[in-house]
Formats: structure tokens, C-alpha cells, sequence
């Protein structure tokens, strides 16, 4: 598929839903369709922290990865941030708009993305600090990516021991828990259970047209 120029302008595209709901493989494909740039905020965290999110909450514990999920979403949305170093391309994406991309290791401190678009793919708990999900709702146009505890469990398959949360098991009751907050972040809830990241991508794409 080849990649377009969105129809949208100034728009920032957050995807929200529970671990393994493929927030990460949809924005890749919204990637592509549109022919924006995506962030991937736990990657963003990472190479900013120089450390991985495992390491993070084994070290510091998750208070202190919540901070720097709260700081770095801030800056993502404020429009500060060092572009070049997190800007994905994924090996289908024909067409990264240059100007986008900021010189080797300096800040990109101008309109971006206040007016321009991006795709930004949240953490499963970000929309856990009621700033960040209130700074969400007024920044971004943001989709649920809603799916069945089975398909979650399914998708995350041998995953679910490196992530942090779910070592200790309480899967079910993060879900339960989790889940009003997704749906009260959202723009729009769409169930992925039976639909690939393409065709999820390609709903998003409709939807904001
Ligand atoms: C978390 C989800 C992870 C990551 C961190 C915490 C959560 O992101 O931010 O491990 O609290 O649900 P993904 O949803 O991308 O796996």
C-alpha cells in the first residue's frame, strides 16, 4: 500500500487500550496509510531514560515510570521533543515528511505537533493519571482499541512475562479495572478482536475523514 497525505491537518491520533490490543502494530499501519509519523511513547520513555521499561520498574518502581510517562507525554504534546531520535519509520513507509525531522540530537522546538499531525501510540497505562488522560481529551483525537480479555491473553502469549504488570498475574482485575478509563479517553471504541492491524488502521483513517 502506498502512502498518502492525510486529509486531516493539526491532528494528533492517540491510540489507548490494554497491553497486546495492538496499539503498536495498528499505529504502524495508520503510519502508513496516512503518511504521518508515529511515536511510540514507551519507546520515546526508553530512549529518552536510556533504559528499558522492565529495567525501569524493576529499579525505580512504577511511581517513578509513571512520572516519566506523565513528563514525556507532556512534551510530546507540548511539541518539544527530540523528533529525529524516536521518529519511527516503519519498512513499509515510503514517505517521512522532512521537515519533521530535526538535526542529530537536538530539540525540534517550533509548531510541531500543534500543527501538524502525528500518530501516537500510548502506553496501556497511561490514562492512569487523570492529567494525562484530561490532557488527551483536549490534545488529541483518541480511538480505544477494545478487545476481549481471551484475545489479549492470546495476542500477548510468552510477552506477558517481560511486561512488569503482568508478572505478578492480576491480568483480569487490571482489565476490569482499566477498561472506564479507556472508554471515557476515547473518541471512538472500536472492537479488534476479529479485525487485523490493517483493517483496524483503515476504520481510524475513515473515521477521521
Ligand atoms: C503498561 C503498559 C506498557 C508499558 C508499561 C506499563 C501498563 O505499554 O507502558 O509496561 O501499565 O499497562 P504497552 O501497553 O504498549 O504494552
Amino acid at each position: 500500500m502506498t502512502a498518502r497525505t492525510s486529509r486531516c491537518s493539526s491532528m494528533v491520533i492517540a491510540l489507548t487500550g490494554f497491553m497486546g490490543c495492538g496499539k503498536s502494530s495498528v499505529g504502524r499501519e495508520l503510519s502508513t496509510l496516512l503518511g504521518i509519523p508515529l511515536i511510540d511513547l514507551d519507546q520515546y520513555i526508553e530512549k529518552k531514560a536510556g533504559r528499558s521499561i522492565p529495567d525501569i520498574f524493576a529499579h525505580d518502581g512504577e511511581t517513578a515510570f509513571r512520572n516519566l510517562e506523565s513528563e514525556a507525554l507532556k512534551e510530546l504534546l507540548s511539541g518539544v521533543f527530540p523528533l529525529e531520535k524516536v521518529l519511527r519509520t516503519p519498512p513499509k513507509q515510503a514517505w517521512v515528511p522532512p521537515s519533521y525531522v530535526a538535526e542529530g540530537g537536538t530539540f525540534f522546538e517550533g509548531e510541531y505537533p500543534a500543527q501538524n499531525n502525528l500518530i501516537l501510540s500510548l502506553g496501556g497505562g497511561t490514562i492512569l493519571r487523570p492529567e494525562n488522560a484530561a490532557l488527551i481529551k483536549e490534545r488529541c483525537k483518541c480511538f480505544f482499541l477494545r478487545a476481549t480479555e481471551e484475545a489479549l491473553r492470546l495476542h500477548l502469549g510468552g510477552e506477558q512475562s517481560q511486561r512488569p504488570l503482568l508478572k505478578s498475574g492480576g491480568f483480569e482485575a487490571l482489565l476490569r479495572e482499566r477498561t472506564p478509563l479507556y472508554t471515557a479517553a476515547a473518541d471512538f471504541i472500536i472492537d479488534v478482536d476479529s479485525l487485523s492491524p490493517m483493517q483496524v488502521a483503515g476504520i481510524i483513517a475513515n473515521l477521521i475523514s
